[in-house]
């Protein structure tokens, strides 16, 4: 079993010009968490590692670039997952905080709840000295001015999931063979104010098992929680089917049943690993056996090599 890491950086549609913003994100996401990995950190700390500098980075929809609700706000949620307990942590609709993964790790390591939200999850995050941020440093150029754009637009099935939806999150297995996985996410362009997406709702916006694997999910939150996507992955998994087959079963259901687009990250316990999706695009990369591979269409995988 090698120790790996995979992140995606949201199932969406990405313009062409921001391609390479997206793939370097998610390149030294992977390569973060991997560090961790080869230092002997655990699968927990490898994916917060991870998640967390995809919050930092303002390409992606989550922390820092969140989308804006319908009243031009960031809410966003996050979730964590530990395999070996089944522990998980979790806060939605949060706001003011620069890394929601680290205060979902806080709510599985120090209360006993699995998630917190709103207001709740803010004073949570005062109390064990978290510091809060100001709105607008969570706000670039490029969301305000798409929550502009489409405060007006109506809701339109498919394509408007494509517009308004991405999400960032990690899964790892360590050299213990433990799994875990984190998610988090501003949610869905213009929604309502308190909408709570799949992200931190446990079977939606991931699972970690030890005695299967993990899954982190991105896409249209309401599909994914009709369907407990990552769960529902999971179970498939337990039925003997691969990484891929599970991950690609799961996927299509969701498709099908409830109209819904996305994509995964997969590990098993075994340490293979898959992503995949049902989206024009999905920036995802996954470092093992010191090699990062990596790609943004369907069919990618590009590799290089990790020093
Ligand atoms: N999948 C992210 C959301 O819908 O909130």
């Amino acid at each position: 079993m090698f120790p790996v890491v995979v992140v995606h950086g949201g199932a969406s549609m990405v313009p062409s010009e921001r391609s390479d913003n997206f793939t370097l994100g998610v390149c030294s996401a992977a390569r973060a968490g991997y560090a961790v990995l080869r230092g002997g950190g655990s699968s927990m700390d490898a994916v917060v590692e991870a998640v967390s500098q995809l919050e930092n980075d303002p390409t992606f929809n989550a922390g820092c670039g969140s989308v804006l609700n319908i009243k031009g706000e960031v809410e966003m949620d996050a979730i964590v997952m530990d395999g070996k307990t089944l522990a998980s942590g979790a806060v939605s609709a949060v706001r003011n905080i620069a890394n929601p993964v680290q205060l979902a790790k806080l709510v599985m390591d120090k209360t006993s709840h699995t998630c917190l939200t709103a207001e709740g999850a803010n004073r949570f995050a005062r109390s064990m000295g978290v510091p809060e941020v100001p709105s607008e440093s969570l706000i670039t150029e490029l969301t305000r001015m798409r929550w502009t754009k489409k405060r007006e637009a109506s809701a339109k099935p498919v394509e408007s999931q494509l517009e308004k939806m991405g999400t960032v999150g990690a899964v790892a297995v360590d050299s213990e063979g433990n799994v875990a996985c984190a998610t988090s996410t501003g949610g869905m362009l213009n929604k309502m104010e308190g909408r709570v997406g799949d992200t931190p709702c446990i079977g939606s916006g991931g699972y970690a098992d030890n005695q299967v694997g993990a899954v982190s999910t991105t896409g249209y939150g309401e599909a994914i929680m009709k369907v407990t996507l990552a769960r529902l992955i999971l179970f498939h998994m337990e039925q003997g089917q691969s990484v891929e087959a599970a991950s690609d079963l799961g996927l299509a259901y969701m498709a099908s049943r409830v109209d819904g687009l996305g994509g995964v990250v997969t590990v098993d316990r075994q340490g293979h690993w898959t992503a995949r999706f049902s989206t024009p695009n999905m920036s995802w990369a996954a470092a093992q056996k010191d090699t990062l591979h990596y790609g943004l269409r369907p069919g990618d995988d590009l590799t290089q090599s990790i020093d």
